[in-house]
């Protein structure tokens, strides 16, 4: 059962970024289900490394986007991104090096991670989007992607 499932408090309303958090909410259901179905350490751990390399992709996306819209925010969001990452790559090492396994308390800490990351930090750049966009704000036009800014697109669930 998905323990974190995507709905519109998590739209940044940029599709291929809304794209990437429900495929990480994906990745996280995946990983607490086979932590609660007991699955193999060596599963857990590969379900791990598959949610970190897909989240550092992630960042790296994210950020390109913050960079070419000009976000005024990009460093304090980088910020973010690398103490995440930080813990993350800790957290790998200890796994590899056999010193601990996955454990409720690491659920925890990628579950809150993710969830207020994506709704205070992300929204914030969805907001800076839509102000950029919008047709009264006199910088439509100015951006240089295609019509990043989507409706809705909202899915209703975190599995795709
Ligand atoms: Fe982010």
């Amino acid at each position: 059962m998905p323990i974190i499932n995507w709905d519109n408090r998590f739209s940044i309303h940029l599709k291929e970024i809304d794209a990437h958090h429900q495929h990480l909410f994906a990745l996280f259901n995946r990983l607490y289900d086979d932590f609660v179905g007991k699955a193999a350490p060596q599963t857990l751990n590969a379900l791990f490394d598959e949610l970190i390399d897909y989240a550092t992709y992630h960042f790296s996306v994210e950020e390109r986007w913050m960079r070419d819209e000009g976000y005024p925010e990009l460093e304090l969001h980088q910020k973010e991104h690398d103490l995440f990452s930080k813990r993350a790559l800790e957290m790998q090492g200890d796994y590899n090096a056999g010193r601990r396994n996955l454990s409720l308390e690491v659920l925890s800490f990628l579950h809150n991670w993710l969830a207020s990351h994506i709704q205070l930090s992300d929204v914030e750049f969805g907001h800076f989007l839509a102000a950029k966009n919008s047709p009264g704000s006199g910088a439509a036009g100015n951006s240089s992607a295609t019509d990043p800014v989507v409706p809705n697109n909202s899915q209703g669930s975190a599995t795709p």
